[in-house]
């Protein structure tokens, strides 16, 4: 495992089609539709740079340009908002920047699969532990959800999986882990000795669903290098990590706070709603507007 130890870099692969909310997505990257009034990705490079990532490495693809141009300068629309002495609304745009050379962008060039993208960031993550941040999914949660991640990851090193209790009636549609029985659970932290893809009712090892914030050893690209196809026919990364797991720790880490799956047409509506609820500024306003709504 890498000598490195703080978890300095964060991938995000935004290289998929967003086939469940089409047609927006024809045009528009699915991390950049709004949830309230900022980019889904907005939400996941604040939740971050709260955790002490310093550098982000996008995996994007095809029509995903406009990612590139919401984290720069947008020069006219600041000199505009300048004239006018919208100095709030300047300020919370130019705040959201990175610094120059803290974002890189690589091409995955096809779509083959999670795992793909992931290992598209090999040579920008070098020898070091990273995370990996599934940009679809926004995390409801007091301390951010990575930061929780590399709290325990301080005390355990190896990887880590955050994970979310489901109801078990709903096991089956997601990918979940094994916890270890031979060693006990430390508080949010489950040793695990596996991970299963969508298991059949009643086979579940446990209802806790992995929901899209990982750390991982950078030894996982040498097994992504040469990972074949799996589910559906794409490169997965949970096949490359159950490889991993015969080699190197891996914990599960239960997020305490709520996930709002982004990627499907009512997780979008449910995180709008969350999100509009939850804002000082809108609370009231949004909760009027959805009372009024349902009447
Ligand atoms: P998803 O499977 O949720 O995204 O992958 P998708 O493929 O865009 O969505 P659907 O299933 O067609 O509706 C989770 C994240 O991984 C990225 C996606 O952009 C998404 O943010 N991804 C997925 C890649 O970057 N490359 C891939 O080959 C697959």
């Amino acid at each position: 495992m890498a000598a490195q130890t703080k978890v300095r870099k964060a991938v995000l692969p935004v290289a998929g089609f967003g086939t469940r909310v089409l047609p927006g997505t024809k045009v528009v990257a699915k991390e950049l539709l709004n949830v309230v009034d900022r980019p889904i990705l907005s939400y996941i490079v604040a939740e971050a740079r709260a955790a002490g990532i310093e550098h982000f490495v996008f995996v994007t693809g095809r029509g995903k340009a406009a990612i590139e141009d919401y984290f720069d300068h947008h020069v006219e629309l600041e000199a505009a908002l300048e004239s006018k002495g919208k100095t709030a609304l300047l300020n919370e745009i130019r705040t959201e920047l990175p610094r120059p050379g803290e974002m890189s962008f690589v091409r995955q060039m096809q779509p083959l699969g999670l795992g793909h993208a992931v290992w598209c960031a090999r040579d920008i993550v070098g020898d070091e532990p990273f995370a990996v941040m599934l940009p679809d999914m926004i995390m409801a949660a007091a301390r951010p959800a990575l930061g929780q991640l590399v709290d325990a990851h301080a005390r355990t090193g190896g990887n880590l999986i955050l994970v979310e209790p489901v109801p078990e009636a709903e096991v089956h549609k997601y990918g979940v882990v094994a916890p270890d029985p031979t060693r006990p659970r430390q508080g949010a932290v489950i040793p695990i000795s596996g991970m299963v893809e969508k298991p059949p009712v009643g086979t579940a090892p446990s209802n806790l669903y992995v929901n899209g914030r990982y750390i991982l050893q950078p030894e996982i690209f040498g097994l992504l290098a040469d990972q074949t196809a799996g589910a559906g026919g794409e490169i997965q990364l949970t096949d490359a990590m159950a490889r991993l797991m015969a080699s190197q720790p891996f914990h599960a880490v239960e997020l305490d706070g709520h996930t709002h799956d982004c990627g499907d047409k009512i997780g979008l509506l449910r995180a709008n709603v969350a999100m509009a609820l939850a804002r000082p500024d809108l609370g009231a306003a949004a909760r009027e507007a959805i009372e009024e709504l349902l009447g």
